[in-house]
């Protein structure tokens, strides 16, 4: 047996966790020859309802699973863990932008990447899934300046998944037909889902359907589609944030050829502003991702890569008061 690796989940008690932990713990996000020592943090006031997540945890006896620490503080959450997954923080409700999170979950994020600087794993990968994820993520990243940038991600990965589906029913295709989707910029409204270099069964998606899907249908369900299951459900997605969180992480630790679209801190590439919390299409291999290069980006998509980066440079202005 290998020796086990420690996860942190933040918001333990919450409606994505309860998706998220228990498929860790049976070996989805890491092969079922790894164990997992689980780390999980919740508010004071959410202990009990943790604790019957431990009590389930425990019912369920998985053989990977060697430990569990539960807790309510910050610091001994992130003790040497290896991965931390951090979706604590408040969603939103009807008629709110994630944006508006801002204010109201940022705090958070400084004082979990200030922990991270100081207790975490050298080597630790970050995946911001709380939102308004990509600003979320900047400002955890100013807060640990002993970390490299590049081990943190933002969750764009169930927007990726979203887009996908999209195409393939659009096209009456398998799911795996589709490859080379690319969401750009932020997990918001003004996200760009990009068809332009996908392919379906290995035809350019661009010449199976018309441009008016593209643009009045394809682009904005998917933008849309996190309000949309607000809409229906009552509250935010959770099942499918989960499955993404899970499907990030494990290509992050395994490696994928596939492009995959993921909010990192920009180099520059596609002119985008150096430092933002930027999704782009990546691959990933030996645990480093690296930006596809060399895209061509017509007019209408460099509109729609500005546009999402000047959402990212206002966020950034917001929270001016929360870095350092
Ligand atoms: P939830 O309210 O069900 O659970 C959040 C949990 O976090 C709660 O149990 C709460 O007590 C806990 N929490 C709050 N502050 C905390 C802190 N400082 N430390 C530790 N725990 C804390 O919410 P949810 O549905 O699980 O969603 C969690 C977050 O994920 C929300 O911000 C939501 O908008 C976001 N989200 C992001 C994506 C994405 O694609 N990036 C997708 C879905 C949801
Ligand atoms: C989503 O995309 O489903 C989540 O970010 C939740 C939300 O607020 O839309």
């Amino acid at each position: 047996m290998k020796p086990p690796v420690r996860i942190a989940i933040t918001g333990g008690a919450g409606q994505i966790a309860y998706s998220l932990i228990f498929r860790i713990a049976s070996g989805e996000m890491l092969g079922p020859d790894q164990p997992v020592i689980l780390h999980l943090l919740e508010v004071p006031a959410a202990l009990k309802a943790l604790k019957g997540v431990l009590l389930e945890l425990e019912d369920c006896g998985y053989p990977l699973l060697q430990n569990v620490v539960m807790t309510d503080d910050t610091n001994l959450t992130f003790i040497d863990v290896d991965y931390a997954l951090l979706v604590g923080a408040a969603p939103r409700g009807p008629d709110m932008e994630r944006s508006d999170l801002l204010k109201v979950n940022g705090e958070i994020f400084k004082v979990q990447g200030k922990a991270l600087n100081e207790f975490a794993s050298r080597d630790v990968k970050v995946l911001v899934v709380g939102n308004p994820a990509n600003t979320n993520a900047y400002i955890a990243i100013s807060a640990a300046p002993d970390l490299n940038p590049k081990q943190f991600t933002a969750m764009m990965r169930l927007d990726h998944h979203r887009a996908i589906a999209q195409l393939a029913a659009k096209t009456g295709a398998e799911i795996t037909a589709v490859k080379n989707i690319i969401i750009w910029g932020n997990h918001s409204a003004t996200q760009y889902p990009d068809i332009s270099h996908a392919t379906v069964n290995g035809q350019p998606a661009k010449s199976l359907v018309d441009q008016d899907w593209i643009v009045n249908e394809f682009i904005p369900t998917v933008q849309q589609r996190g309000t949309e299951v607000i809409k229906a459900r009552g509250k935010s997605s959770a099942a499918s944030a989960a499955f993404a969180a899970l499907s990030l992480m494990r290509d992050w630790a395994m490696g994928t050829e596939q492009w995959v679209s993921t909010a990192i801190v920009s180099d520059g590439s596609y002119g985008i502003a150096k430092d933002l919390v930027y999704s782009f299409p990546v691959t990933i291999k030996n645990g480093e991702m690296s930006i596809v290069q060399d895209l061509e980006i017509d007019e209408f998509s460099r509109s729609c890569l500005q546009a999402s980066q000047r959402e990212l440079e206002q966020e950034r202005d917001t929270i001016a008061d929360l870095l350092h």
